[in-house]
C-alpha cells in the first residue's frame, strides 16, 4: 500500500483521527477508503485480549496461556528460550488475530518496592536489554508486532501519571535507556509505547528529545511510538515529539486539538502526515504479516511455559543435601500455594489462564504426600487451626515443603509495596514448622525480593518468582531433580530494604523522585559500597556443580574501534547434567588517564551451557566499545578513558572464577582543552606547556632548579590553578601564562 498516496486522498480531519485509536484496543479504520484496524493487546508473558459481547460490552479476555513474568524467565538468563517464548506468544497472536503484543516491558527494577517489577526484567540494563531483545525477535519472527515498553524511567507506581524523574543524563543514558537502546537495535521492535511519567520535567508523551532524538535519529527505530494508556498530555506536542499513536482513543477530544493546532499553525499538516503516516505504516505492514487459520496448541504451549519456569527458578539454599527430594520420603506439602499457586500479577499483564497446575496436582505423577493449608491469603492473620494441622503435618513427615510467598494484594500494577515483608502469618507457620522439622525447604512466589527472616533456619529455599500457569509443574520438576536448576538473581536481593540505594529516594516527594543514587544500582551500589547482601545478582545454586578454566583474551592492548574476544572453559565436575550461566563481568581500573567515578564491575556478556558430568566447553564473548565505554555528558556520548580494563568471569557478581586485564586505547581520545582555571598539574600533562614551564620554573625559583626540587615544586603546585600563580612569584605575568595555556592548546 503507497502510504503517500493514501495521505493524499485524506482529509485532515481523517488524518488527525489515525492518530489515536477508535476504543482501547484498535487503530482508527476509515472506511471510506476501507483503511482497517490493526489490533492492539496486552502481554508482555500472555495474551490478554479483550472479547465483548454483541452489544460491546467486555465480558474477560481470552483464554491463553500464562508464561512465567518477566521478572522470572529474566532468571533464566537464556536468550533463547525467551526467543522461543516470544515465538509461542506470537502465534497466540496470530490465532486470535491480534497484530501487536504490548510488551516486552524492561524498565529497570530500581527499587524492589516497585509493584511492576514482577513484569520487569533486571536490576541490569546489559540483561535486560538482551533478554528484551530476544523476546522481540522471537515474537516478531511470527509476524507479530511487539511494543517495547514503558520508554522511559517508569520505575515505580506511585504517581506514575504525573510524577517526574529527575535523572542526570549520565545515569539516564547507562541506566535507565541502555536497556531500551539494545532491545531496539537487536530486537528491532515494530512499536515503542512511551511511559506515563515525566522525565526531568518533560512528559515522555511529548519529549522530542526522548521519542525522536534518541529513540529514532541516534538509535535507529523507524517503527512507531504509541503512548501508555491515558498517558497523552498535550497532543499537538506529541505530534511534534514523534508520538505517533495515542491510546486509547480520547472520543475524538485530541484529535479535534491536532486540527486546531494545524488551524493555528501551531503545527504544520507535513506534521500530522509524518505520525499518521506512521500509523498507516503499521496498519498496512500488520495485515500483511497476518496469517490465515492459525491454530496453536494450548496443551504444547503449556509443557513450554514449565520448561520455562523450571528453567527460570533460582535454587537459593539447599544445606544437607535436602533438595533433589527422595520421593521414597514422608513428605508434607504445606501452604495454600501448593494447591492454588500464585503465578502472575495484578493489573494489565493477568491472564485469563486456561490452565493452572499447583506443585500438589502435579506431584502425584512421582509420590504420595501429605497436605496441609497452613495459612489464609485474604489477610495477614494466623488462622490457628491451619498453623496446628501444619505443624503436625510436618511433625509427621521426613520433610516439610513450605510454599509460601506473596499473596496478589501484596503487589501489583498501580500500586508499589510499603516494605518488603512477607505476610506475619506465613513468617510464623514457617518458624512453627521449623521448630518441630529439621529439614525444610521454602519455596517461593513473589515478583519482587523479600525479606527472608528464617533463611538461617531453613536447609533449602527455592526462589519461582511468578511462573506462569504451569509453575506447580515445574516446581515438582525441580525439588524431585527431574530438572537441575539453573536460573541466576536478575536481581540483588538485599539484607533488608533500607540498604537498597534508592531507599531515600523512593517514591520521592509527591510529583517529584530524584534518582539521587546515579548509577549505582541495584549490585553496582552493593558492590561499590562493599556492602553484604542476602543473595547476590546472578547468583543460584544447581545440584551439580562447574569448574572455570583457561580464561583468555586474543589481545591484551586494542583500540576502542576493536572488539575483543575472550573465551573460557567451564567444565562440569559433579556426577549429573546441568546447565551453568557464565557471566562476564568488566571493570575499570584506576590509571593516570582516568577520572570518571565507575561501578567496580558491570555485567557485558552471560552465555548458557548445559554440560552432561565430567564434560568440558570453551565459552566465548566478543567485548566492543561499550563493553568498556561510560557515557560522558560533557561530550557528550560514550567514551572509553585510556588505560586497564579488568575482566571477570563470574558465577555471580560476588564469585569470581578468574579475571584478566586489558588495555583500552581511545581511538578519538579527548582533547583537553586548558585555561588559566586549569590546574597547573594538569597543564603539566600536556608536553610542549611542560617544557615552557619548565623554563620558567628556573625563573619562578632561582637557585631552586635541580631536577629533585622542580619535581617539589610541580608536586606543591599540582593542584593550583594557572591563574593564581602570579599571587605566588611576582615576576611571572599573566600574559606569560596565558602564553603558556594557549601553546597547550594549539
Ligand atoms: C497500562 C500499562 C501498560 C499496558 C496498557 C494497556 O496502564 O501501563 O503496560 O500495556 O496500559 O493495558
Amino acid at each position: 500500500m503507497d502510504i503517500k498516496t493514501l495521505l493524499s486522498q485524506l482529509t485532515l480531519e481523517e488524518k488527525a483521527s489515525l492518530c489515536s485509536g477508535i476504543d482501547s484496543w484498535r487503530t482508527e479504520p476509515i472506511p471510506r477508503l476501507s483503511i482497517p484496524s490493526a489490533v492492539l493487546s496486552d502481554g508482555p508473558h500472555g495474551l490478554r485480549k479483550e472479547i465483548s459481547d454483541e452489544n460491546g460490552q467486555k465480558t474477560g479476555t481470552v483464554e491463553s496461556v500464562c508464561f512465567p513474568t518477566g521478572g522470572a524467565v529474566a532468571c533464566s538468563f537464556d536468550r533463547s528460550l525467551i526467543r522461543r517464548m516470544g515465538e509461542a506468544l506470537g502465534e497466540e497472536c496470530q490465532a486470535e488475530n491480534v497484530h501487536v503484543i504490548l510488551g516486552p516491558a524492561v524498565n529497570i527494577k530500581r527499587s524492589p518496592l516497585c509493584g511492576r517489577n514482577f513484569e520487569y526484567l533486571s536490576e541490569d540494563p546489559y540483561l535486560a536489554g538482551e533478554m528484551a531483545a530476544s523476546y522481540i525477535q522471537g515474537v516478531e519472527s511470527q509476524g507479530v508486532g511487539t511494543s517495547l515498553k514503558h520508554f522511559a524511567a517508569n520505575n515505580q507506581e506511585n504517581r506514575r501519571m504525573t510524577v517526574s524523574a529527575e535523572i542526570d543524563e549520565r545515569t539516564l543514558r547507562e541506566i535507565y535507556l541502555a536497556g531500551f537502546e539494545t532491545a531496539v537495535k537487536k530486537g528491532k521492535p515494530t512499536t515503542v509505547m512511551c511511559s506515563y511519567n515525566k522525565i526531568n520535567g518533560v512528559y515522555s508523551s511529548e519529549n522530542k528529545r526522548l521519542l525522536t532524538d534518541i529513540l529514532r535519529k541516534e538509535w535507529g527505530f523507524d517503527g512507531l511510538v504509541m503512548s501508555d494508556w491515558g498517558a497523552v498530555n498535550r497532543r499537538p506536542d506529541g505530534v511534534l515529539a514523534g508520538l505517533d499513536l495515542e491510546m486509547p482513543s480520547s472520543h475524538g477530544e485530541n484529535d479535534a486539538e491536532i486540527v486546531k493546532a494545524v488551524k493555528e499553525g501551531r503545527i504544520r499538516e507535513e506534521d500530522v502526515d509524518i505520525v499518521a503516516g506512521r500509523v498507516l505504516k503499521l496498519v498496512y505492514d500488520s495485515l500483511a504479516k497476518e496469517k490465515k487459520n492459525v491454530s496453536y496448541s494450548k496443551e504444547e504451549h503449556h509443557t513450554l511455559a514449565r520448561k520455562i519456569a523450571s528453567e527460570s527458578m533460582v535454587l537459593l539454599k539447599n544445606e544437607n543435601e535436602i533438595l533433589p527430594l527422595d520421593a521414597s520420603k514422608k513428605i508434607a506439602f504445606i501452604g495454600k500455594f501448593a494447591e492454588v499457586p500464585r503465578y502472575q500479577g495484578g493489573g494489565s499483564s493477568h491472564i485469563n489462564s486456561y490452565k493452572l497446575t499447583g506443585a500438589l496436582e502435579a506431584v502425584k505423577e512421582i509420590c504420595s504426600v501429605s497436605y496441609a493449608q497452613g495459612y489464609i491469603l485474604e489477610e495477614d492473620r494466623t488462622e490457628e487451626t491451619l498453623l496446628k494441622e501444619a505443624v503436625e503435618a510436618a511433625k509427621a513427615a521426613d520433610v516439610a515443603v513450605i510454599f509460601a510467598g506473596l499473596p496478589d494484594a501484596f503487589e501489583s500494577e498501580g500500586y508499589d509495596r510499603p516494605h518488603m515483608k512477607m505476610p506475619e502469618c506465613q513468617n510464623r507457620l514457617i518458624e512453627a514448622v521449623c521448630e518441630v522439622q529439621k529439614h525444610v525447604v521454602v519455596v517461593l512466589h513473589n515478583g519482587a525480593p523479600v525479606e527472608i527472616p528464617w533463611a538461617g533456619k531453613v536447609d533449602g529455599i527455592l526462589e519461582s518468582y511468578l511462573g506462569g500457569q504451569a509453575v506447580g509443574g515445574a516446581q515438582v520438576d525441580v525439588l524431585f531433580g527431574n530438572v537441575n536448576p539453573s536460573g541466576k538473581l536478575a536481581e540483588t536481593i538485599p539484607l533488608k530494604l533500607s540498604d537498597n540505594p534508592s531507599y531515600l529516594n523512593f517514591p520521592g516527594e509527591k510529583d517529584r523522585v530524584e534518582y539521587r543514587e546515579g548509577i549505582f544500582v541495584g549490585y553496582r551500589y552493593y558492590d561499590k559500597k562493599e556492602m553484604g547482601v542476602l543473595y547476590p545478582f546472578g547468583y543460584g545454586l544447581s545440584y551439580t556443580t562447574f569448574s572455570y578454566s583457561g580464561l583468555k583474551a586474543d589481545k591484551t592492548e586494542i583500540n576502542d574501534t576493536d572488539t575483543l574476544q575472550v573465551s573460557v572453559t567451564v567444565k562440569n565436575t559433579g556426577d549429573r547434567a546441568g546447565k551453568e550461566v557464565i557471566q562476564l563481568y568488566v571493570g575499570s581500573l584506576p590509571g593516570p588517564e582516568k577520572a570518571a567515578i565507575r561501578p567496580v564491575r558491570e555485567l557485558k556478556g552471560f552465555e548458557k551451557v548445559e554440560l552432561q558430568p565430567g564434560e568440558s566447553k570453551e565459552v566465548s564473548f566478543t567485548l566492543d566499545k561499550r563493553s568498556f565505554a561510560f557515557y560522558n555528558s560533557e561530550i557528550p556520548g560514550w567514551y572509553v578513558e585510556d588505560g586497564e580494563y579488568e575482566i571477570s568471569i563470574g558465577k555471580s557478581s560476588r564469585e569470581l572464577a578468574g579475571s584478566l586485564t586489558v588495555t583500552v586505547h581511545p581511538a578519538s581520545p579527548i582533547r583537553p582543552h586548558y585555561t588559566m582555571e586549569s590546574t597547573v598539574g594538569d597543564l603539566l600533562k600536556n608536553e610542549k606547556a611542560k617544557a615552557r614551564f619548565k623554563a620558567y620554573m628556573a625563573k619562578m625559583f632561582p637557585g631552586q632548579d635541580t631536577d629533585e626540587e622542580l619535581l617539589m615544586m610541580e608536586a606543591v603546585m599540582d593542584q593550583v590553578p594557572v591563574h593564581s600563580i602570579c599571587s605566588f612569584h611576582p615576576n611571572v605575568t599573566l600574559r606569560e601564562l596565558q602564553e603558556i595555556v594557549d601553546e597547550a592548546n594549539r
